[in-house]
Parts: C-alpha cells; sequence; structure tokens
C-alpha cells in the first residue's frame, strides 16, 4: 500500500482532512463577495484548503484561479502568471486558448508547447521594451471582471502568498491593483499569506493599498479529534493500529502543525512498514532518525549563529517559550538583560527561526528544536 501521509504538497481528495467549518465560512463569505485575508504561519493548509473551497465553488458553476505569488519574480512573470492561471482556469482545451486570447488581449501572443508528461503548456509572449507592462497588467487585473459579465459567471480569484507582491515594485503595483479590483463586482478575492506581520499591516495600516479592504481570517490548526480520526484510519486500512499514547506524542512533538504531523506519520509508516502496532518509542525513535538525518543542515545553521542566539533558542528548546523576558527565566538559563534577549529573539524571526504565538515564542521547525534539545544527550556533541 502507498504511504498515505502526503506532505510538501497541497492535499486535496482522500487525503484532505476536512475542514468543514471553515469550509463552510468561506464559501458563504465568498458567495456574498467579501474578499479575504486568509493568514496563518506556512504548513498550515492555506492553499489545501483554498484549493478545496474552489473544488466546492467549481460544482456550483464558479469561474476560479489560483496565482502562487512566490513564482512572480518580475512584472513580466506576474503577468504572464496572471494571464495563464485566468485563461486556465476557464478554458480547459489548448485549441480555446488562442481564441480567448484574440477576444479579450490581442496584443498578447500565446506560445503553447507539449510539455514531458504530454500535456500542453501555454505561456504568453510579453516584450516588455515593446508595450507597457502596467498597462498590460491593468487589463490583466480586469480580465476576470470582464469574463465575468461576458459569460454571466461568477469568478473567485486567490494570490496565494499575496505578500511576494511587496518583492516586485512596492506600493505602486498594490496601488494599481486595489484601483482595479474594487470596482469588480461579479469577482470574489482571496488574498492568503504566511507572512503574518507583513499581511497584517497590509490591511490594518491606513497608509497601505489595502487598508480595510477585507475580512481578515487567521486559519488554526485543523480540529485534533478530525487529525486522530484520519491516522487511525490510514493504519487501520492497512490492517496496521498505533497506540494512544504514540498518537499522544505526536501531536506533542510537532506542536499539532499539519504539515509536521503528516511528515512525521510519513516517516513512521515507512520505518515500521511491516509492524503491526506502533508504539510510543516508534514515534520516538523516528523523531529521532529525522532530527539526526538533518544534522548537516543544522549544523550548518548552528554555525552562523550567535553564542547568545544559540543560548536564546537552547533556553526555548528546554522551556517551551513561555516568559523569556523575566528575571527567573533569564537567570535559569544564563541569559542577561532583556534587551539583548529581545535583540536575539527579533534577529530568530526575521530569519524565520521562530514565531510568536500570543504570549509565547516557538520554533517554526519543531524537528530542530527536538536536535537542540537531544544535541548534547543524544549526539554527544555540545
Ligand atoms: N486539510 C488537511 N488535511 C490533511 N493534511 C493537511 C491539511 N492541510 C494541510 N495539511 C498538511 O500540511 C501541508 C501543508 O499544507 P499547505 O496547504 O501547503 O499549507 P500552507 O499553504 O498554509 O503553507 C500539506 O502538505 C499536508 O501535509
Ligand atoms: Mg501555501
Amino acid at each position: 500500500m502507498i504511504n498515505p501521509f502526503i506532505y510538501g504538497e497541497e492535499v486535496v481528495g482522500d487525503s484532505f482532512i476536512n475542514r468543514e467549518d471553515e469550509l463552510r465560512m468561506l464559501t458563504r463569505d465568498i458567495e456574498s463577495n467579501e474578499r479575504i485575508f486568509l493568514i496563518s504561519p506556512r504548513r498550515y493548509g492555506k492553499t489545501s484548503l483554498i484549493v478545496s473551497l474552489f473544488s466546492i465553488l467549481r460544482e456550483r458553476r464558479w469561474l476560479t484561479a489560483r496565482i502562487d505569488l512566490y513564482k512572480a519574480t518580475s512584472l513580466e512573470s506576474l503577468a504572464n502568471l496572471y494571464g495563464v492561471s485566468i485563461i486556465r482556469s476557464i478554458e480547459s482545451k489548448p485549441e480555446k486558448w488562442i481564441r480567448f486570447l484574440k477576444e479579450f488581449i490581442p496584443m498578447l501572443r500565446p506560445t503553447i508547447t507539449i510539455n514531458p508528461d504530454g500535456q500542453a503548456e501555454l505561456s504568453l509572449n510579453l516584450h516588455p521594451r515593446e508595450q507597457n507592462i502596467e498597462l498590460l497588467l491593468d487589463k490583466l487585473y480586469n480580465l476576470p471582471e470582464e469574463i465575468a459579465v461576458r459569460h454571466k459567471k461568477r469568478v473567485a480569484i486567490a494570490f496565494d502568498e499575496f505578500q511576494e507582491i511587496r518583492t516586485l515594485n512596492g506600493e505602486k503595483i498594490e496601488k494599481a491593483l486595489r484601483a482595479n479590483i474594487q470596482r469588480h463586482h461579479n469577482v470574489s478575492y482571496i488574498f492568503a499569506g504566511s507572512k503574518k506581520r507583513m499581511l497584517y499591516d497590509m490591511v490594518s495600516k491606513p497608509s497601505s493599498a489595502f487598508y480595510k479592504m477585507g475580512k481578515v481570517i487567521h486559519l488554526n490548526k485543523i480540529n485534533r479529534k478530525d487529525f486522530e480520526r484520519f491516522i487511525i484510519t490510514k493504519f487501520s486500512q492497512a490492517r496496521r493500529s498505533i497506540s494512544e499514547d504514540a498518537l499522544e506524542k505526536i501531536f506533542t512533538i510537532t506542536e499539532e502543525i499539519p504539515y509536521n504531523i503528516q511528515f512525521l506519520c510519513h516517516q513512521i509508516w515507512d520505518k515500521y512498514y511491516g509492524q503491526k502496532k506502533i508504539t510510543v518509542d516508534d514515534v520516538e525513535a523516528t523523531v529521532k532518525d529525522i532530527a539526526f538525518g538533518q544534522t548537516p543542515i543544522y549544523t550548518t545553521i548552528w554555525d552562523r549563529l550567535t553564542l547568545h542566539q544559540r543560548r536564546v533558542l537552547k533556553a526555548i528548546a528546554a522551556s517551551g517559550g513561555k516568559g523569556i523576558f523575566s528575571q527567573d527565566f533569564r537567570q535559569q538559563y544564563g541569559l542577561d538583560s532583556p534587551a539583548s534577549v529581545q535583540t536575539s529573539v527579533n534577529s530568530l524571526i526575521s530569519h524565520e527561526f521562530l514565531d510568536r504565538e500570543n504570549d509565547s515564542y516557538v520554533f517554526l521547525d519543531v524537528f530542530f528544536k527536538e536536535w537542540i534539545s537531544r544535541r548534547m544527550s543524544d549526539f554527544g556533541s555540545e
């Protein structure tokens, strides 16, 4: 049986744990034409949720397109990505793509190639020197509304990793996008993103182009009971089982981050393939394997940190990350002034080693945390 635990890509169908409440709320909001800012740390399941939401909407005859802004490295690539995503969401047949472009944006010429899997790929020939890229983008931003009106359909567009728009040409592009989409009445928008602080700034700072442009939804981890049921079912479908304390251990170590749970379960599944019952010791041993397997990477990271930053990380790994500025805490872990702890923490957050969750500081990579906690006892190194 193939490994049922999937990580590192969006999960769909049978591998998607139904986020019923979230889907119900999002469907309702989208249908009432609300603009949504969907925010969570990386790997919580935003993309997977959008993919599921869009398949519900398509069953209701909506047209949907998702644009991953991580892939847009310049205005030209944004235009290409945007145009292609929209055309592909509307016309599935390659022979119709050309007709579509002629109808809507005659100035663009498409290139259609066949990829090694035998599927047709579309790209737009943009000649930045010949045309004004900003004008072209304006045209593209309005395309969904034009299509909606002409085809008498509702359209939903998701910008995934929306904060990356800031890396393009800053304010100017945000203002242009805003100016266009606020005139759209038949298109609903989702702006999803992982850089929490940046996205909050984008919607809540009066000076920002997207100030009060939509409703903010904070995506939480997945309901624990649902995740448990998913894991138990996947093992039992292969006539295998997992003990209750093993499950408990999985949830604590992974801090219930969906990606981590799937990743850990995937490794457990493979490591103990022939074994009928998974125990808590098996979970422990797998975590140790994973952390140890990352040693070359973690050592490189570790070597680049300052001594003070290492101390802060060790302290957070050992303590759980609450009250790290208190005198007791600093004394216990040999940290000096609150200001110096703050400096290290800020730097560790900006390098995405730590994140702030309510009043405590957490590791973004829980296996890095495991590696730090175990390195002295298990790996014999300081
Ligand atoms: N609803 C879900 N059901 C099962 N696993 C999920 C779900 N959502 C997320 N995951 C797990 O988390 C990983 C990251 O999900 P993804 O949608 O890419 O998150 P994000 O877009 O927030 O970074 C997936 O590859 C999968 O392992
Ligand atoms: Mg994503």
